[in-house]
């Protein structure tokens, strides 16, 4: 008997995930990472910038594991491609509000996959005047790199495959999952 026009259908548990990376291995890495932070920006008021939409779940995380002053912004970039793949064109669709002269920057991003993406915006705030320019990552997929990118705070080294969860997306699906997962069949 239905008793609900609306079939629930759990997205945690769908046979068409396997689990990477587990939600705890995710905050445990995460709470490592923060204290590293902590201690390398002690007293430097670091700007911490999120790259839209994919880094703002690793970006909370994070900021609530690092212990000194701080402050937060936002960018959103499309890099122009397929839904599983860059193309290298890079355009900045929202900049920062702030100027970021003498300031000490963290970029945060879920994942470096060819680095063309994180190298165009790396020079990009260098170019501004900042005091420094730093990357932490969640996620390294090292074997497509193109362009190289320096990785200061690395949460990750995976395989190449097509991952999906705790901010990453297939066609703006999956973000919502706690852990990392490799996406078995992006058809299905
Ligand atoms: P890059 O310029 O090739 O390093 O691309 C980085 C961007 O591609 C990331 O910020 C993601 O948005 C996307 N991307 C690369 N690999 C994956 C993946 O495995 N899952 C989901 N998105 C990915
Ligand atoms: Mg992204």
């Amino acid at each position: 008997m239905a008793t609900s026009s609306a079939q629930f259908t759990s997205e945690f548990s769908n046979p068409n995930l396997e689990v990477l990376i587990s939600e705890a291995q995710i905050q445990a890495r995460i709470k490592e990472l923060g204290a590293e932070i902590t201690r390398d920006y002690a007293g430097l008021n670091p700007l911490l910038i999120g790259v839209l939409k994919g880094a703002c779940f690793f970006l909370s995380d994070l900021l609530r594991s690092i212990d000194t002053r701080l402050g937060i912004e936002f960018m959103a970039i499309s890099s122009y491609g397929s839904s599983t793949r860059t193309s290298g064109e890079v355009r900045i669709m929202k900049d920062l509000d702030v100027p970021i002269e003498g300031r000490h920057i963290l970029v945060v991003e879920d994942i470096v996959d060819t680095g063309l993406t994180l190298s165009y915006l790396l020079a990009n705030l260098a170019s501004r005047g900042a005091a420094s320019v730093k990357l932490a990552a969640l996620l390294d997929k090292y074997e497509r790199r193109q362009k190289e990118v320096k990785i200061d705070y690395l949460g990750f080294k995976i395989p190449d495959e097509f991952v999906v969860g705790y901010g990453l997306d297939f066609a703006e699906r999956y973000r919502n999952l706690p852990f990392i997962a490799v996406l078995k069949n992006p058809e299905a």
